[in-house]
């Protein structure tokens, strides 16, 4: 992939993430003045996409219309041309996360959300991680276990230049950690370290989030993803003031949780009525917002 900016220098913490040592340069901060900031666009996201200047977007939190499961209208769209947009107006050390899922068809899974997983890949860009969407769903068939997942590819063009990794208590908090330790080879070896688990550790990359539980908004688009995943991959991959696109924007989740944060958005969807209420989703008040950061 064609680069403009020098990669920032990284380091790999005890978290196992690369994070870069310095801010980001003043050309990865800078603002095109021709980009539609705080907007929700209606329109094909391939056209609309194709007007933005390229490396202008820190993050995008989208979920496209998986296999033929629903119409949302009626409208097509072309995933090559969406994953080479993406990758164009994509920032170096930017974040794309891709929550998909396959249909059955004719008694097999299409397998499509791996095959456009690894056409980002063909694009340049990494695949950071495969990450788990989990939620309750009512039974379907008596002939395999309930599908309760999806999958939330996160795609980065080199190293992410944020990663505020969400954390969780530890269940063992302040017990002894294992002696010993298996290397590659099966040898065990002693570990040295502090010996006692902390308080808190990185959360694990399975996000579960209950569906319907009466504490959700109601929104009248067919198949929201859950505010909680928008805005714990806004607060994991960007800083204030960054910008986050949802090109598949449906009822506007991705970029309410953005504003939440206060980062800049751009929303596009190509069906007019989801648009309309994904701009009155946004005049809502802000509530207290107690999701972000989750260290408990
Ligand atoms: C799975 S839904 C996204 C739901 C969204 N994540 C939310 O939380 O509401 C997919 C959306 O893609 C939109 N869409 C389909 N084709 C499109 C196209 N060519 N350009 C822009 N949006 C499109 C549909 O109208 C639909 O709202």
């Amino acid at each position: 992939m064609e680069k403009t900016l020098t990669q920032p220098e990284t380091t790999t913490e005890a978290t196992g993430v690369e994070s870069p040592k310095d801010e980001q340069t003043p050309l990865q901060r800078f603002v095109h003045p021709s980009l539609p900031l705080d907007s929700i666009i209606c329109g094909d996201n391939c056209d609309v996409m194709g007007t933005f200047p390229r490396e202008c977007v820190d993050l995008v939190v989208t979920s496209p219309p998986y296999d033929d499961l629903r119409t949302y209208g009626g409208h097509d769209w072309d995933f090559y041309g969406v994953a080479w947009q993406l990758c164009r107006v994509l920032k170096d050390g930017g974040v794309i996360v891709w929550v998909v899922g396959d249909q059955c068809k004719d008694g097999s899974e299409t397998g499509t959300s791996m095959m456009q997983a690894l056409h980002f890949k063909t694009l340049g860009l990494r695949l950071h991680d495969t990450m788990i969407y989990a939620t309750n769903k009512p039974p379907m068939n008596d002939r395999r276990y309930q599908q309760c997942w999806e999958y939330q590819y996160v795609l980065t063009k080199g190293p992410p230049k944020t990663a505020n990794l969400l954390t969780e208590r530890c269940a063992y908090a302040g017990s002894p950690t294992a002696a010993r330790y298996r290397q590659a080879d099966g040898e065990l070896r002693d570990r040295h370290g502090p010996g006692v688990i902390g308080d808190t550790k990185p959360r694990e990359n399975i996000w579960w989030f209950p569906s319907g539980n009466g504490k959700q908004e109601v929104v009248k688009h067919p198949a929201p993803f859950p505010l909680r995943l928008a805005s714990d991959h806004v607060a994991t991959w960007t800083v204030e003031g960054d910008i986050v696109l949802d090109p598949f924007n449906g009822s506007g989740t991705t970029t309410k949780a953005a504003r939440e944060l206060a980062r800049r958005y751009i929303g596009i969807d190509v069906n007019s009525e989801y648009c309309e209420d994904a701009r009155k989703r946004l005049e809502q008040q802000l509530l207290p917002f107690d999701a972000v950061p989750v260290d408990g």
